[in-house]
């Protein structure tokens, strides 16, 4: 089984990457055979600052490596070390309607956000199909964001094989339901663009304000709150907390007695426990950039032999060859 999945560069990770995408990845690495990538052409849709694409790309590298990619188990690579892909995308792109991407959620919320659309951004789901189908993918962990991205490649999968011939594998998205949407500090999704991450390796001192400061009520602390388990605090205590500890302060919630402030400390304290040990590894790994440069140029290699077996049945199929 192989499975793949990408994390686009666009700046220091949060709690909603790790939650919905990294840690599945990181627990599958033991399932089957891994293909991890870094998607920076993707963040070139977005970002138009060559030094911060370096410095995130880094960044990147070594949050994963520090949370448990093991580049031992898993190939672990650069997206644009593979260029093969854009060549991909191309015939994927002639074979996909614009209602399609025209209907795809990420791209209308984007839109609606008020950003003025390049070809990239609209495009932006026909390469990640090409990011999937060119290393014949079978499973592919991601966030319940990147889902429909996932039904898309399928569409762009079997249109291809309908049109040229059995070329390409259907990959199924997976998609853990318990944290498959992480909420931020205000109560929508957690994401860079809402700006309510709360940030895996931050500095302890912006983050425990950024805790502290999470959206609450005004209900006293006496008060019983019925709706205890909706609490933003509690939610994100329960990702990072042993589950006994998480369920008890949703119990004392509930009854009443806790004050937020004292949730939101037991919050922070935990958090900061629970990426103790990886704190300590990106350290290390930050003072040793040949070994994580040398991860991804080998990464590349091995992802770029793969690759070019499949786009050459990609180019033999549709008459390019
Ligand atoms: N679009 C994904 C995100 O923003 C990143 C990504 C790019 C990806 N290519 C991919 C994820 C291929 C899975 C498979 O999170």
């Amino acid at each position: 089984m192989r499975i793949l999945s990408g994390i686009q560069p666009s700046g220091a990770l949060h709690l909603g990457n790790y939650f919905g995408m990294m840690l599945p990845s990181i627990e599958l690495q033991a399932k089957g055979e891994a293909f991890y990538f870094i998607a920076d052409y993707h963040s070139m849709t977005s970002l138009f600052d060559a030094e911060q694409r370096r410095k995130n790309t880094l960044d990147v590298a070594l949050d994963f490596l520090a949370c448990g990619l093991d580049p031992k188990r898993s190939v672990f690579f650069k997206q644009s070390d593979v260029p093969e892909v854009t060549e991909l995308a191309w015939m994927l792109t002639t074979l996909t309607p614009m209602g399609l991407l025209e209907r795809a959620t990420s791209y209308k919320d984007k839109i609606a956000r008020g950003i003025s659309p390049n070809h990239g951004i609209f495009a932006y789901p026909v390469l990640m199909a090409a990011d999937i189908l060119i290393y014949d993918s079978n499973i592919v962990p991601v966030g319940r964001d990147q889902k429909q991205h996932v039904e898309m490649t399928r569409d762009m999968a079997v249109k291809f094989n309908e049109t040229y011939g059995e070329t390409f594998i259907l990959p199924e998205p997976q998609i853990r339901e318990e944290v498959a949407v992480v909420l931020g500090t205000d109560g929508q999704k957690m994401s860079k663009s809402y700006g309510n991450t709360v940030e895996i390796f931050g500095d302890e001192k912006v983050i425990r304000k950024k805790i502290m400061g999470i959206t609450m009520d005004s209900r006293q602390p006496a008060e019983p709150k019925p709706d205890a388990e909706k609490n933003l605090a509690v939610q994100l205590l329960k990702l990072v907390a042993p589950p006994n500890v998480g369920k008890d302060f949703e119990d004392r919630l509930r009854a009443g007695g806790l004050g937020y402030g004292d949730l939101k400390k037991a919050l922070f304290a935990h958090y900061w426990d629970y990426f103790t040990e990886a704190r300590k590894r990106r350290a290390e790994l930050a003072a040793n950039l040949d070994h994580v440069n040398k991860v991804l140029s080998d990464g590349a290699e091995k992802a770029r032999a793969l690759a070019d077996k499949v786009l050459k049945r990609a180019r033999k199929a549709s008459g390019l060859e």
